[in-house]
């Protein structure tokens, strides 16, 4: 059986790295890039304040959850020039594909280190590592990564990320509020 996530998560303060994600696209006037967003929430913010805006970008989510799920099939119904610009995969991250994505510009792994548990080595999933390695394959020399420091498995994330710069696939960027930036080299 697939490992779903059997939340519904509400937009919240505590976790404020989509909105702080919303605010450095805007802040930096980024138009025309492929964005690839892990960890919707029920809420799709990053989803709809591209769509608020007009769509100066492309976002590609994905949610483990069901219940996120079909509140974004709710919100393609509901808003019908939506997922012209927002579309959201529904599976396990673990399970990614780099043939089945589009060319990432950003990837938002706000998320990595979080959800891989013993359950997903019964049918093969990535580890977080992989899963990075994934995201830098469906990227362009240039591509932005940014995690989230207030996650609870930032640390570890960070460490993965840094593997990496010292493997000279990224380098560190400025943070920006919770997020940190690498670009892929
Ligand atoms: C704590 S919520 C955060 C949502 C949003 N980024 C925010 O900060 O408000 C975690 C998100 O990760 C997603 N998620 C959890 N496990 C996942 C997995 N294995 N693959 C893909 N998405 C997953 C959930 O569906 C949910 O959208």
């Amino acid at each position: 059986m697939l490992q779903i996530w059997d939340v519904n998560w509400f937009l919240d303060d505590q976790c404020p790295c989509d909105m702080h994600f919303v605010e450095w696209l805007e802040e930096n006037r980024v138009r025309g890039k492929t964005v690839f967003h892990f960890g919707t929430g029920g809420h799709h913010h990053v989803g709809l304040a591209n769509h608020a805006k007009g769509a100066p970008n492309h976002i590609l989510g994905i949610t483990a959850s069901p219940k996120e799920f079909d509140d974004f099939v709710k919100l393609a119904i509901e808003h019908a020039e939506l997922s012209r610009h927002y579309q959201v995969l529904f599976g396990d991250i673990y399970l990614l594909n780099p043939r089945l994505l589009p060319g990432i510009d950003i990837a938002t792994l706000f998320h990595l280190c979080e959800f891989r548990g013993e359950s997903q080595d019964a049918y093969g999933g990535l580890t977080d590592a992989q899963v990075l390695d994934k995201i830098l394959e469906a990227m362009p020399n240039g591509g932005l990564i940014s995690l989230f420091t207030g996650s609870f498995a930032g640390d570890r994330a960070t460490s993965i990320a840094m593997a990496a710069v010292a493997a000279d696939k990224l380098i560190r960027l400025s943070d920006y509020k919770s997020l940190q930036f690498y670009r892929k080299i």
